[in-house]
């Protein structure tokens, strides 16, 4: 199905607002990450020097550098595609994983395939995870995702869970009730691994167990402390006037998990899953923090945008991946592979959390 017209054009108008939005109004908070609870007694004489520190891990069958992703944002509208090419770019040099944003904007519209393939121009080497909203695989069926396959190579699907934003959002589509049956199908159909993703707000360990059952394997939290989207969408209603869309915004504002216990939630649940840890990851040592507590990779994106748009975007991911590796061989180790040796304290709100829920697996290590 391909709807040409004023819904695609609604769609590219949204893609730019939001990039705006991000850029330019506060949109984090009012939950923070609580990588500030956890700490990483590190060692002051390190035992290897940060480059020899080996974070190179195997995603999706391609070798990355570290594990980082930059998660989902772009593409859809006329001049992503520059965002997109520079990602790209950006990530083939560095050697990590580069998520799409929503492809929908291409099924909408063929005509807008090239924001999204231009990826691929670049470079031929990285993991490249595509992107779509659960809505929209309900709504057009799990054959979808061959057409999204087809738009650009790619190695996974991420699934995005936007609940709340779509609770939010004008035009939201709340078509979630049958979710875990659309991914199942989805599952069965797809050429590629399928991630589950949310944007913003967590995945709990009883969801969690729900993705199992139906065959997931990979999962990006993308839990409360980053980007809010909700926050976003508040904006956009202030713009448009719309006063109980301001309303309800206002009063799920502070809904989510935060990253770091969702991290845990997650873990708990199987070693089998891949977790992308993401939201709200603005630092090395949240990084490194999110590895310890259980993730297999980390995902970043707002942060990533503003390098760009500053024109930073090498300097920041330089200082990133340096920082990573500085902070591994603090814990006095060689590779990441034994992180889970090092010394980890849990503190406040997080540790509540993690009794509360009975979380063992921190303890064993
Ligand atoms: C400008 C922008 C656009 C985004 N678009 C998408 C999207 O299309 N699909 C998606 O799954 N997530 C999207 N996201 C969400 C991010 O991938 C990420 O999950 C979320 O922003 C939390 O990470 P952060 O705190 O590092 O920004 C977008 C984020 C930004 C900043």
């Amino acid at each position: 199905m391909v709807l040409e017209g004023e819904e695609s054009k609604k769609t590219v108008k949204r893609k730019l607002e939001h990039i705006e939005i991000v850029y330019t109004k506060p949109v984090e908070g009012p939950l923070a990450t609580w990588f500030e609870y956890v700490f990483l007694p590190h060692r002051a004489l390190p035992v290897v020097e940060p480059e020899k520190v080996s974070t190179r891990i195997s995603f999706l069958g391609r070798e990355i550098e570290v594990p980082l992703m930059i998660t989902g944002m772009t593409g859809g509208a006329p001049g992503t595609e520059v965002v997109n090419r520079s990602l790209a770019e950006a990530a083939c040099r560095y050697r990590i994983a580069l998520g799409l944003g929503s492809q929908r904007a291409a099924l909408e519209s063929r005509e807008l395939a090239y924001t999204y393939s231009v990826v691929r121009d670049v470079c031929a080497e990285i993991p490249v995870v595509g992107n779509i909203g659960i809505s929209e695989l309900a709504r057009y069926g799990p054959e979808v995702v061959e057409q999204l396959t087809s738009i650009v190579e790619i190695d996974a699907l991420a699934v995005h869970l936007n609940y709340f934003q779509e609770v939010v959002q004008p035009e939201g589509l709340v078509y979630m009730s049958k979710g875990l049956e659309v991914l199942s199908k989805a599952i069965d159909r797809s050429p590629v691994p399928v991630i589950v993703k949310e944007v913003g707000f967590g995945i709990s360990r009883e969801f969690a167990a729900d993705l199992y059952s139906v065959g997931v394997r990979y999962i990006d939290v993308a839990g409360s402390g980053g980007t809010n989207w909700v926050l976003v969408e508040l904006h956009r209603a202030v713009d448009s006037g719309n006063l109980v869309k301001q309303y309800i915004a206002d009063g799920l504002k502070s809904v989510g998990i935060p990253t770091a216990a969702s991290i845990t939630e997650v873990r708990s649940v199987s070693e089998d899953f891949f977790i992308i840890g993401s939201g709200g990851v603005r630092s090395p040592y949240d990084a490194v923090k999110a590895l310890r507590l259980g993730a297999s990779m980390v995902g970043i994106a707002r942060p990533v945008l503003v390098a760009y748009l500053r024109k930073h975007l090498n300097e920041f991911l330089k200082a990133f991946v340096l920082g990573i590796k500085s902070l591994l061989a603090s814990l006095g180790i060689t590779t990441l592979r034994d992180i889970e040796k090092c010394p980890i304290v849990v503190t406040g709100p997080l540790k509540d959390w993690i009794t509360s829920r009975k979380i063992a697996y921190l303890s064993k290590t």
